[in-house]
């Protein structure tokens, strides 16, 4: 499996900077190293404008940053997985931290979104991970655990490492410039990687981890070179293309 750059947008950038971002770093990056792949994860409006940006460059793809668990209906304000699939997005976030923490988005119902996102012919990139809180009073075993349980709990045992991802975000880490350290990292990882296997079995194997939260260009090659890491999930470091195309390089 390529080594994923994710890049993970937020509520940033026009349809014009959108845009431009995505042919800047197409001219940054030129071609991407083998064994790397980059995906750009843009607000809903500026999914097709990306991908025209993009032009078809080999090795890029375009995702969303959420979306709701249901075909189509009654759903004000909602995107469904088939209408992100139409817009050209191949991916989609769940269970974001600012989802959980700020829209409060519950463990159950992150389960039921990725399911869905799963089975409507998206890649679900899940997303987990403590507070410090949590940290602090040595909870960061049961979060997982509880994350994860209920965030896979309807995948099918065969999915394809091909269209599911998981990332930890340990929510102090997002958005501080506190990046967690290696050991952290490789604790955290190595603790995924088995409840993976507990929970989908053996073929879970090859289910990449992506690790997020304060990933920079001086921080990058050393995160992506630790056991357990296969790539990693940007956010303020890959809205410029400068920084995050120096990250796909690292
Ligand atoms: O989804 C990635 C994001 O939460 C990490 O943010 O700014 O710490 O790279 P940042």
């Amino acid at each position: 499996m390529n080594t994923l750059f994710a890049a993970n947008w937020k509520m940033h950038k026009t349809r014009a900077e959108a845009n431009q971002t995505a042919r800047d770093l197409v001219r940054l990056v030129s071609a991407l190293p083998a064994g790397r792949e980059a995906l750009l994860i843009p607000p809903f409006t500026a999914i097709d404008a990306t991908l025209h940006g993009l032009g078809g460059a080999s090795g890029f793809q375009v995702g969303a940053q959420d979306f709701y668990p249901a075909a189509h209906g009654a759903f004000t304000g909602e995107v469904s997985p088939a209408m992100l699939l139409d817009a050209g997005a191949r991916w989609a976030l769940t269970g974001h931290s600012e989802r959980r923490h700020v829209i409060g988005e519950s463990d159950a119902f992150v389960g039921q979104k990725t399911a869905f996102g799963l089975a409507q012919g998206l890649g679900v990139i899940l997303c987990v991970g403590e507070t410090m809180e949590e940290r602090k009073a040595g909870q960061l075993k049961d979060v997982l655990i509880r994350q994860m349980e209920q965030g896979l709990q309807n995948v099918p045992q065969d999915i394809s490492p091909e269209r599911l991802c998981l990332a930890y975000e340990p929510v102090w880490a997002i958005g501080t410039g506190l990046v967690a350290g290696p050991e952290e990292i490789l604790e955290a990882h190595a603790l995924v990687r088995r409840l993976l296997e507990g929970i989908l079995g053996s073929g879970a194997r090859s289910v990449r981890i992506l690790y997020g939260g304060s990933v920079k260009p001086d921080n990058a090659s050393e995160i992506i070179a630790l056991d357990n890491v296969e790539g990693v999930l940007v956010g303020g470091a890959s809205l410029k293309a400068d920084d995050f195309s120096r990250i796909v390089l690292a």
